[in-house]
């Protein structure tokens, strides 16, 4: 059985990144012309995913706005002969079975993740954090859906994080089976670094069977006064077994600024039109540092 159902959480406040945050979604932040939410939305599409859930809130709606038609910007375009800018358009609102939910208020995401549990009717399904971007031949998602085809389980994304970082993450103890695969042991949701059983954190990719809505319902209020996916994974681990799988590829967490600026650099010197005046910008830069 392979997975066709991705949730995107994207109901977040962005407030890292505020004040532009105040009136914009952070996932609609660019990498250059591409919100950071296209890649991920592409990287799905990528894995499979032919039916997308999006859980957005409030001051959300240019989400919304990019993946739909767009008639007048297309008359325009199309009278004035850009038929390589109307095709982009065009394609953006064509790319998937794309379902909005609104989750009333930011109440953690389990929770977020619990509104879409009628959608998903029973099937597994896949979740993909809205602020990652992961490059990789093999999208991040389908190196998990591989794992998940392999041994019918719930797998989690990990990577290695600095000790100092792990009170960013839900940190796992994992039984090492071979070089990437993982059995979870246990889950923590953003330990301090004396308390945190590793430094494996998980990113936002995961791949679950469908009991993972039940253990989210009897998971009470957690970290930050949430309801923490984290728990939810905690719980369904005792009755099921859980892989974390360490995926191959680069991650960018655009939430943070420091990183979302490594993004648009390291983007900007793979496209092709703009990487020799990056790449001499940065050198003279360099030298005048
Ligand atoms: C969420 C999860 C955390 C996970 C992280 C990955 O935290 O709760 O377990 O490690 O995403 O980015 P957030 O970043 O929303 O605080």
């Amino acid at each position: 059985m392979t997975i066709k159902k991705a949730i995107i959480p994207a109901a977040g406040l962005g407030t890292r990144f505020l004040p532009v945050t105040k009136s914009m979604p952070k996932e609609m932040l660019p990498i250059i012309d591409k919100p950071v939410i296209h890649y991920v939305v592409e990287e799905a599409i990528n894995s499979g995913i032919d039916d997308i859930i999006f859980i957005t809130g409030r001051s959300k709606r240019s989400i919304e706005d990019y993946f739909d038609d767009s008639p007048e910007l297309e008359m325009h375009l199309m009278s004035k002969g850009k038929t390589e800018m109307l095709k982009m358009v065009r394609d953006i609102s064509s790319l998937v079975d794309i379902h909005y939910i609104r989750q009333k208020e930011p109440r953690g995401l389990g929770d977020a993740i619990l509104t879409a549990e009628k959608h998903i009717s029973g099937e597994p399904f896949a979740v993909l954090l809205g602020d990652d971007i992961i490059v990789n031949s093999t999208p991040c998602t389908k190196q998990l859906i591989e794992v998940f085809i392999k041994y019918g389980r719930s797998t989690i994304a990990v990577e290695e994080v600095p000790l100092e970082k792990v009170i960013n993450y839900g940190i796992i103890k994992g039984r090492k089976l071979d070089e990437h695969l993982y059995v979870l042991e246990d889950i923590v949701e953003k330990p301090s670094p004396e308390k945190a059983p590793s430094n494996y954190g998980a990113i936002g990719r995961y791949v679950f069977t469908p009991e993972i809505f039940d253990c989210i319902k009897k998971s009470e209020y957690g970290v930050g006064g949430e309801i923490q996916l984290t728990d939810g994974i905690k719980l369904l681990s005792e009755s099921q077994k859980i892989y974390a799988y360490k995926f191959t590829g680069k991650r960018y967490d655009t939430g943070d600024k420091l990183e979302y600026i490594k993004a648009i650099v390291d983007f900007a010197l793979e496209n092709e039109e703009m990487r020799e005046e990056i790449l001499a910008y940065l050198r003279e830069n360099i030298v005048k540092c």
